[in-house]
């Protein structure tokens, strides 16, 4: 089972293969609100830290709506949206939950 490690106060999440780094933030006790689980809502936007190349490719859909949000980076992602692998993955948590 892939561990998710949950910046910045370093928490670690335990998680099966194929859970959503959502998943992962909600079992390790983060509020995440939005349960849409399509990135719609731009609410579980998070830093990918470490772990890219574990989790499932981005679609072009989730690509195009990360680009249009302001001052997106490139580790960006939808935690909704990115599926774990058998890799382990650190992410930063932004805005309210980032401490
Ligand atoms: S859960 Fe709603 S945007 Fe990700």
């Amino acid at each position: 089972m892939p561990t998710v490690t949950i910046m910045p106060s370093g928490k670690t999440q335990e998680v099966p293969e194929g859970s959503t780094l959502l998943a992962a933030i909600q079992a390790a006790g983060f509020p995440m609100e939005c349960k849409c689980n399509t990135g719609k809502f731009d609410s579980c936007h998070i830093f990918l830290l470490e772990g890219k190349k574990g989790l499932a490719k981005m679609t072009k859909e989730e690509n195009e709506r990360l680009e249009n949000m302001i001052g997106v980076a490139t580790k960006s992602r939808f935690a909704c949206l990115a599926t774990l692998g058998t890799e382990d993955a650190k992410i930063e948590l932004l805005g309210a939950l980032s401490g």
